[in-house]
């Protein structure tokens, strides 16, 4: 888990064509504990599960080689049905550093996929850089931050919580769905690195396991903690846990007495990140510094799709929305700051560091069409109709590009319009390509408006692509208008 340098590409070094990745085979046993050794400073858990791993009927064992020799595993796992966890990603440190986790990661999804996925996740420490990018890279989203803890156990003694049965699954599972440490975690929680989601069904077994412990002992609950037994360092591991702050106090500490009560003389907890960590860490988890764990899914949250990618929406309301997100980011560090400080400053450092400055961009990129321009009321139509298609619609930055003959906007990987400079007008074409949303009756102001006749939907009669002609400043009304019509048509198409 140390941070690592990048190793250099060396001539006559394992390509990507020399790697092979296919089912791991008894025989590679040897080669990979042997490599197991160089990760982590010796201290991977890869011999510990090996052979589990390797006999596992769900899911897959990968091994990867290179040139015949075994130098790398990913694991897929099936936690419950369609509920897919990653793992087990490993390769000889000879070979970091060259690209070669892309096909590493394809193979891994190959095999994800064949388990008909409703989820594929996976952890990783906050600090390894090579797992987060191949996460940030392949579509993966942070959903938690925890920390993973370490505590002594306590001396023999009565806990004072209750153990809750299966009688209790109603009462714990609305409490455990209510709670802020099932929101913090996105609805999963950890058993050492892995975190299985808290459904009714696993809260269901956790209780048949007597796993589950409430306060008070007798009536409604006030607080709930949830334990299993981690795979892999067999120890009591505190993964969910929450209430007022005094009965979190107590549930952690009665964790440390169920884990002498079997013979472990330690237990561990992974938990959000905040208040719960810390007062379970203060509770006597405190062996070491938590060390802070982040916790991927494949996809979005909470993003019903339609075919704009979740990127694309979210900066394009950023950029519509820019100077009052400036505006609450700038009153949040002064409110907080140690000093005195004045807005205009604060908001340019944000712009500087954190948020683009998409009026600099639009001016930029823009200002040669814009010289070329032959009058000031061009010049004017021009920058309503560009300052409308980002202060409105959030399109900028990478969506527009601009010579000194044309403006293209761009919207889901297509051009949605285009500007051309004529020597007294100037020519807006929106469309084709998002939907039919012009009808022939088409009441804007311009000076000429010209259907693209080709565009001609039959069912709808309306065109899907229009150029006004601009002559004059009261014209930018018709073209903000037409714009709106075409990005209405754009966001409800699927
Ligand atoms: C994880 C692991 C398999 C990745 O293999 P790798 O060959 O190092 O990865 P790659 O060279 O394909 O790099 C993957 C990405 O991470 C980036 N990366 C790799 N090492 C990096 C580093 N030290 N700092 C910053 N970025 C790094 C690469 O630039 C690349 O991103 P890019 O495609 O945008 O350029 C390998 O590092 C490993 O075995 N690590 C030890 C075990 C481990 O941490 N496993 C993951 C547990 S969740």
């Amino acid at each position: 888990m140390s941070p690592r340098k990048r190793t250099p590409s060396r001539t006559g070094a394992p390509t990507k064509d020399s790697l092979s990745v296919r089912r791991a085979r008894p025989a590679d046993r040897e080669a990979i504990l042997e490599m197991s050794k160089r990760i982590w400073g010796g201290h991977d858990y890869m011999p510990l599960v090996w052979d589990r791993w390797l006999a596992e009927k769900k899911g897959a064992l990968l091994t990867v080689t290179v040139d015949g020799r075994s130098v790398g595993t990913s694991k897929v796992s099936l936690i419950s049905p369609g509920e897919v966890w990653l793992e087990g990603l490993r390769l000889h440190p000879e070979f970091h550093g060259r690209g070669l986790s892309k096909r590493i990661h394809r193979a891994t999804f190959r095999e994800a996929s064949k388990l008909r996925p409703r989820t594929v996740r996976y952890s990783t420490w906050i600090g390894n850089e090579a797992s987060r990018r191949i996460a940030e890279k392949n579509g993966f989203w942070q959903i938690a931050r925890t920390g993973w803890m370490w505590g002594k156990v306590r001396k023999p003694s009565p806990v004072s919580g209750r153990r809750a049965t299966p009688d209790d699954l109603d009462a714990v599972v609305r409490f455990v769905h209510g709670s802020s440490c099932y929101e913090a975690t996105n609805g999963v929680a950890g058993v050492g690195w892995t975190f299985p989601e808290l459904t009714r069904r696993r809260i269901r077994h956790l209780l048949s396991l007597a796993q589950v412990v409430v306060l008070p002992r007798r009536g409604a609950l006030r607080a709930v903690a949830m334990f299993d037994i981690g795979k892999i360092d067999d120890d009591v591991c505190l993964g969910f846990v929450d209430g007022p702050d005094k009965d979190v106090t107590l549930l952690a500490k009665d964790i440390l007495r169920i884990a002498v009560d079997t013979g472990r003389d330690e237990a561990s907890a992974m938990l959000p990140t905040g208040r719960i960590a810390d007062l379970v860490r203060a509770a006597g988890f405190d062996k070491w510094q938590p060390v802070r764990a982040v916790v991927y899914e494949l996809g979005a949250r909470g993003f019903s799709g339609k075919d704009e990618p979740f990127e694309d929406v979210l900066s394009r309301t950023l950029r519509s929305n820019e100077s009052d997100v400036l505006d609450v980011i700038a009153d949040l560090l002064m409110e907080r700051a140690p000093v005195a400080l004045a807005k205009e400053n604060v908001r340019d450092f944000i712009t500087r560091n954190f948020i683009p400055d998409t009026d600099r961009q639009l001016i930029g990129g823009t200002e040669g069409f814009f010289l070329a321009l032959r009058t000031d009321t061009l010049r004017s139509i021009l920058r309503g109709v560009i300052e409308h298609f980002h202060l409105r619609h959030g399109l900028a930055g990478d969506a527009l590009s601009a010579t000194h003959k044309l403006v293209s906007v761009r919207h889901r990987g297509r051009r949605l319009a285009s500007l051309r400079a004529r020597a007294a007008s100037l020519h807006l074409t929106l469309g084709p390509g998002f939907g039919p949303c012009f009808p022939p009756d088409l009441k804007v102001r311009a000076s000429e408006t010209k259907f693209d006749a080709g565009t001609l939907d039959g069912a709808s009669g309306c065109y899907e692509s229009v150029t006004l002609v601009l002559t004059e400043r009261s014209h930018i009304k018709g073209a903000t208008r037409s714009i709106d019509m075409i990005m209405k048509s754009a966001t409800a198409r699927r």
